[in-house]
């Protein structure tokens, strides 16, 4: 008879055993993923965890100060806030190519993650919250030669380099077994519940060039986006909701002046754990009234669209 609660135990057990009385290094990405992941380590082995929280400047709003909120003060989980939006920020100028944007990513968080693990008196093991479909979406399915899609940014060569092992105590879940851990753990529901986030952030979610004035429209948009969601009562049946603000301008008008500002598209899907998708068919009530709101309330974006790919044949994010 397999529980969450037999699950957990033999989670804390093995990563006892793994470590010992070594140090490891987490790094909280906002998902929830990584706090499930640094939640279950930190029950497991107390401060020998040093958990850091990588702010790039690409995440959601308020994403920082509710993560920092939760470990710091509801857990009591010492917690490393590194805030490094002009680093990532300047690296990102000019990057236009998906691929390169998440090399470029995640070559910073080594460098960050070096630099914190070193600053904590140095880890001998890199804790990653990996679920089983990250570590078979990398893989290919028919046993030919693996095609990457997305090379799914996570700190892979850090370990390597500063001769850490890797702590991965969600290798064999599923989303929905995460959440259930979560919930096990004692991470408030709306946390657990929270959509996926990636680890590149609103860098892939801007395609083009990156700057921190299309990251400030996006959060904008995408706090709106996900408010109505909210409110319409869909947010726990949609699998993933997003915007996406298009390098593309558009003429508007708004009272009687001209308008030429950006395209934001809204995606949404459901999903069961990522590998496949469908569009999400919101009402057009829903969509009229959530691109009013958008558009009325975000400067820098005058007409919103609705993307209806499912997956495949498009992924879930643009990039
Ligand atoms: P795609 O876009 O490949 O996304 O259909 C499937 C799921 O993976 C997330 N995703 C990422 N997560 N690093 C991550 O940590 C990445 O580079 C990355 N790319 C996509 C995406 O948000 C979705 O949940």
């Amino acid at each position: 008879d397999w529980t969450m609660a037999a699950f957990r135990e033999e989670a804390m057990a093995k990563i006892r055993d793994q470590v010992g009385s070594g140090r490891v290094i987490c790094g909280l990405s906002g998902g929830v993923d990584s706090a499930v992941a640094a939640k279950l380590i930190h029950d497991a082995i107390g401060d020998q965890l040093t958990c850091v929280f990588v702010d790039t400047g690409l995440m959601r709003l308020n994403e920082a100060e509710e993560v920092v909120g939760l470990f710091r003060d509801s857990f009591n989980i010492p917690l490393v806030h590194a805030d490094e939006e002009a680093l990532f920020l300047g690296e990102l100028d000019g990057v236009t190519d998906p691929e390169a944007k998440r090399k470029t990513i995640g070559r910073l968080f080594i460098d960050v993650f070096e630099k914190h693990a070193k600053a904590a008196g140095g880890a001998d093991f890199l804790a990653q919250g990996t679920l089983y479909p990250d570590v078979i979406e990398s893989v290919s399915f028919d046993g030919g030669p693996s095609v990457t899609i997305k090379s799914h940014h996570n700190v892979g060569g850090l370990p390597e380099r500063m001769n850490m092992k890797l702590v991965e105590p969600l290798r064999e879940l599923f989303k929905d077994e995460v959440r259930a851990l979560g919930r096990e753990l004692g991470l408030p529901d709306a946390f657990v519940q929270r959509h996926p986030f990636p680890g590149p952030g609103l860098g892939i979610r801007i395609p083009g060039a990156v700057s921190k004035e299309k990251a400030d429209i996006l959060r904008k948009a995408d706090a709106i986006y996900i408010d109505e969601i909210r409110k319409a009562g869909l947010y726990d049946t949609i699998w993933q909701a997003f915007a996406v603000l298009l390098p593309v301008q558009t003429v508007g008008v708004m009272g009687d002046a001209r308008t030429y500002d950006h395209v934001l598209a809204l995606r949404a899907v459901t999903s069961v754990d990522g590998m496949t998708a469908d569009y999400f068919p919101f009402d057009h009530d829903f969509l009229g009234r959530t691109a009013t709101r958008i558009i009325n309330e975000v400067r820098g974006v005058n007409r919103v669209v609705y993307d209806v790919t499912s997956k495949p044949p498009g992924t879930i994010e643009w990039e």
